[in-house]
């Protein structure tokens, strides 16, 4: 790695208009956190930048659905996400918010500067007004019927029921949702960023200058250059949001793409007025962005295209884009409330932080999209977490305990077993710092896991608990090892797992190793005194594991009710027609699946009139142990019709759910069997 004098991260500013989830954690908080925790373990000069990215049109959708302001949109979830970072021990030096004071500052001026170069092209395009609300009308604002699919409540950028992405003015019959009246075409002025000004730069920079950056990022600024780059305007007509510094530019604002990535640079300014400089002007710092892959091309095409305008700023070194993260196979989607939210995730789960950080940097959607499960979930909190680094450290001091008062006992001669694990510290140091910095967190994390593992087999080869009525002086060596070994385990993982860390440094009382101590002489001198045992992870138990599968499956059930759209009423009958069929409540009496069918059912039902035998297609959805006593719905004088040999004579009448449930229609309380249905 080329050392630089300073680092600053930054990571992708969430919007504040709704909480976050593990998607988020896993694409770019947790790896961002292990990067900066790693190189503050190194003594690096590192400055980690988050905040709220609190503009856009989708806060004022928000704002306007609930009755409240964007303004208190977003307080509302600023909080809850700046609570939700640092309960998970996401170490920002700061965390602040694009609608601060200062922030609004630095972006205006940043436009101002850009402005006065004359960097910014003006063009004037027909844009849809609300004549109602005297307002022009951002896309999401207007709806219409799809020119594909004919739905009728298409966005203006998007419709939901086919998926096309559309232009505002393929919309046919246009419709405002703020006043519900057309809008009309009316004439605006809006400031461009004329991006292919920049493309022969870009290109050189990334495409030649930036081979190394991972595949995907790669890929994909090379297809965005290779299909050509268009001016792309940085203004809105909006309400919210940073008015555009310049006469003649009332009722607009920046766009909230223009904006937020300056915000970087705002809250750098926030937490460090007089030396912000030295971390984005000075060609001996490093400037790496962490961000999930929908946000590549703002980051290393569009950010770096202002940047290079503006001209006193340095470029980011990496931009180590993540892909998407699967919830139980499927997309994690907001609106349909698949996720895991980080706030219920520490009510659920108090304490365990750092199970949720393990498991989504040994799942991280580096190179692909990654899927999280439950089962995932307990299975590498029980079997790693649990039997490999928490029984091994909890081995190490209990024997410590029980042997030698919990001191560090003095190392007599080495065997070679001793050396080649006492060796094996050092290279596994070398092969995390490799992996981390490259930015393969998974494969980093892996390698720590190695030293754990080394620790239990060295213990499980050497049995000290055998040796330590006939061999004192070995037992003292050995467990001197394997406690060395465990304090390098606390810095090795500290990146990764913070609280198991401070936990386990506490345990050992080793307030202040670094990561330069790790391989080198001993961690713990002979004689030093340890606190007391503690576990350092639980085993989570199924019951824990299912509470959260049944959410999710009463999640899906609520979106399969949701997204029901009832079938088109049948042509009337008349009132003979209806009373025609006779209906009667009857009980089964016996249960069986037909033979060689997967559907079929074989009853025998009390009718009230007689007994009879009805085949019906509901084997795949009751046992014949469910149906067995239950009182059902029979049309009894349906004709006889033979279902795989067998008369069947009538028919049991079921809804069928949104989902495909079925579900009896049956009397509420128990009625004579024969009674009448009408
Ligand atoms: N709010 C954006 C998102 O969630 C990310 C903004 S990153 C920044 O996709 F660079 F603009 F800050
Ligand atoms: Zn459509």
């Amino acid at each position: 790695m080329k050392d630089f004098k300073r680092y600053m991260v930054t990571s992708a500013l969430p919007y504040a208009n709704g909480p976050i989830h593990i998607g988020h954690l896993a694409g770019v908080y947790v790896p961002a956190d292990i990067y900066v925790r790693y190189l503050r373990l190194r003594g690096k000069d590192v400055v980690f930048v988050g905040g709220s990215d609190e503009h856009g049109v989708p806060i004022t959708i928000t704002a306007r659905k609930e009755g409240i302001t964007p303004q208190e949109v977003v307080d509302r979830y600023h909080a809850l996400i700046r609570d939700a970072f640092e309960r998970f021990g996401i170490s920002f030096d700061v965390y602040s918010r694009t609608t601060s004071k200062i922030h609004h500052r630095t972006a205006s001026e940043f436009f101002g500067t850009l402005y006065e170069k004359g960097d910014f092209v003006e063009k004037e395009t027909e844009q849809y007004y609300d004549t109602e609300a005297q307002q022009f009308l951002a896309d999401r604002y207007i709806t219409g019927t799809c020119p594909h699919c004919r739905n009728e409540h298409a966005y203006g950028d998007q419709c939901e029921q086919c998926g096309t992405s559309l232009n505002v003015t393929d919309l046919i019959h246009p419709r405002s949702t703020l006043s519900g009246s057309a809008p009309v075409l009316r004439a605006t002025k809006h400031w461009y960023l004329p991006l292919d000004r920049y493309e022969t730069f870009l290109r050189e920079w990334i495409l030649e200058g930036h081979r190394e950056w991972k595949s995907n990022v790669y890929g994909q600024c090379k297809s965005w250059l290779d299909s050509g780059l268009q001016p792309r305007a940085v203004t809105r007509d909006l309400d919210w949001g940073i008015p555009v510094p310049v006469a003649g530019a009332e009722g607009k604002v920046l766009y909230v793409w223009f904006d937020a990535p300056i915000g970087y640079i705002s809250n750098t300014r926030e937490l460090l007025p007089d030396t912000w400089q030295d971390y984005w002007k000075s060609d001996d710092s490093c400037l790496v962005h962490f961000i999930g892959k929908d946000n590549i091309v703002f980051h290393c095409i569009i950010f770096p295209a202002m940047l290079k305008a503006e001209g006193s700023y340095i470029l980011p070194h990496n931009v180590p884009a993540n892909e998407f993260l699967n919830l139980e196979n499927e997309k994690i989607s907001t609106s349909r409330n698949w996720a895991v939210w980080l706030h219920e995730y520490l009510n659920d789960f108090p304490g365990k932080e750092d199970v949720l950080r393990y498991v989504l940097t040994a799942n991280a959607p580096e190179t692909k999209d990654n899927n999280f499960t439950w089962k995932d979930f307990q299975d590498r909190n029980n079997n790693e977490l649990v039997a490999i680094y928490g029984n091994f450290v909890h081995r190490a001091m209990v024997l410590a305990h029980k042997y030698f008062g919990g001191t560090v006992p003095a190392r007599d001669r080495l065997t070679d077993v001793d050396r080649a694990t006492l060796s094996a510290i050092a290279g596994i140091r070398k092969n995390v710092e490799n992996a981390i910095e490259n930015c393969r967190f998974r494969e980093a994390l892996k390698e720590a896991m190695t030293l754990a593992r080394t620790g239990n087999k060295y213990l499980a080869d050497t049995e000290p608990w055998k040796l330590i009525k006939t061999d004192e002086t070995r037992v003292k060596t050995i467990l001197n090892i394997a406690l060395q070994i465990a304090a390098g385990t606390a810095l090795l993982f500290e990146p990764f797992l913070p609280f198991a860390s401070a936990r386990l440094r506490n345990m050992l009382r080793l307030p202040a190793a670094t990561w330069e101590d790790l391989g080198g002489s001993d961690l713990l001198a002979a004689g030093h005194r340890l606190n007391e045992p503690e576990l350092l992870f639980e085993k989570i138990e199924d019951e824990a594991v299912e509470k959260q599968l049944r959410r999710l499956v009463d999640i899906k059930i609520a979106n399969e009710r949701q997204a029901y759209k009832a079938i088109p009423a049948k042509n009337d009958v008349s009132f003979d027609e209806f009373s025609a069929m006779d209906i009667r409540i009857g009980t089964v009496l016996e249960a069986e699946k037909v033979p060689k069918t997967d559907k079929l059912m074989r009853l025998l039902v009390d009718t009230g009139i007689d007994r009879r035998t009805i085949v019906s297609g509901i084997a795949e959805h009751f046992t014949p142990e469910e149906l067995t006593g239950k009182q059902v719905s029979v049309l009894v004088n349906l004709t006889p019709r033979t279902l795989k040999g067998i008369v069947s004579q009538g028919m049991i009448l079921l809804a069928e759910d949104a989902g495909g449930k079925l579900v009896f229609v049956a009397p509420e309380n128990a009625v004579v069997n024969g009674a009448t249905v009408r």
